[in-house]
């Protein structure tokens, strides 16, 4: 292809024994919910999901709360909207993929979910594509509704520039530059695509542990056992 290949980064999670930086995971959700809602969904994770991560519990329900879910039916049979709990995923900004493409020239905003996974080059990728808009060079013909981002490959995306500075507002008091925005919501990404990473981390910690104990011991028990065979 003719795109560029995104730099690499070294990411707080980035090595085999780092974790998620957790701020930023959280103010990556408020990146997020406030910029790329708006055309993406997410709906594999769950209000729940952000419990312990981005969130206190009390928080999390509170995010929930702030969405209407249609449910039902109820004993009359009638559907129903309640406001979001825990267990309820994250809500699409369209009702099904024609509507997305309708309002967006005809391209279709992927899920986010898995994004990270699924595209070459990963959180580096996202951060790249995102922090990655230029002019057009010469000869290059853009369609209506396309912009030119040399990391997408092709070149022609059907996606404006989504991030500038200040677009949002950190409580957390960080400077909300654009590469700022983009870092967050890249790492949170990272984070959808997957959360058992700290776990696996911690549990590569605790196996290393253990095996050099077993190996030690196992060391000693033979040179025990075979000893009065010397
Ligand atoms: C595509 C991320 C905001 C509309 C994409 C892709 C990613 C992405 C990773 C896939 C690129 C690929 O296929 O390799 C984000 C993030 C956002 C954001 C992280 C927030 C910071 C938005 C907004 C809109 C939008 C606000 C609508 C106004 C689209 C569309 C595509 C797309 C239409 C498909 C582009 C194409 O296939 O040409 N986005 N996006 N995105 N996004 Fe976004």
């Amino acid at each position: 292809g003719t795109e560029v290949h995104p730099p690499k980064h070294v990411w707080a999670h980035t090595g085999l024994l780092n974790s998620f930086d957790h701020a930023g995971l959280r103010r990556g959700y408020q990146v997020y919910k406030q910029v790329c809602a708006a055309c993406h969904s997410m709906k594999y994770i769950a209000y729940r999901n952000l419990v312990g991560v981005t969130h206190t519990e009390a928080e999390a329900k509170a995010e929930a709360e702030e969405i209407q879910v249609r449910d039902g039916p109820d004993e009359a049979g009638n559907y129903f909207m309640r406001p979001g709990k825990l267990s309820d995923y994250f809500p699409g900004p369209y009702p099904n993929e024609e509507a997305a493409r309708a309002a967006n020239n005809g391209a279709f905003p992927p899920d986010l979910s898995y994004i990270v996974s699924a595209r070459h080059g990963g959180e580096d990728y996202i951060f790249a594509l995102l922090t990655g808009y230029v002019d057009a060079p010469a000869g290059v013909v853009l369609r209506d509704g396309q912009y030119f981002n040399p990391y997408f490959p092709g070149g022609a995306i059907s996606m404006a520039q989504a991030l500038y500075n200040e677009v949002c507002e950190y409580e957390d008091g960080t400077p909300a530059s654009a590469s700022q925005l983009a870092k967050d919501v890249a790492q949170f990404l990272k984070w959808t695509s997957e959360p058992e990473h700290d776990q696996r981390k911690r549990m590569l910690i605790k196996a290393f542990g253990m095996f050099s104990i077993l190996t030690i011991l196992c060391y000693y028990i033979k040179r025990h056992k075979w000893s009065s065979i010397k």
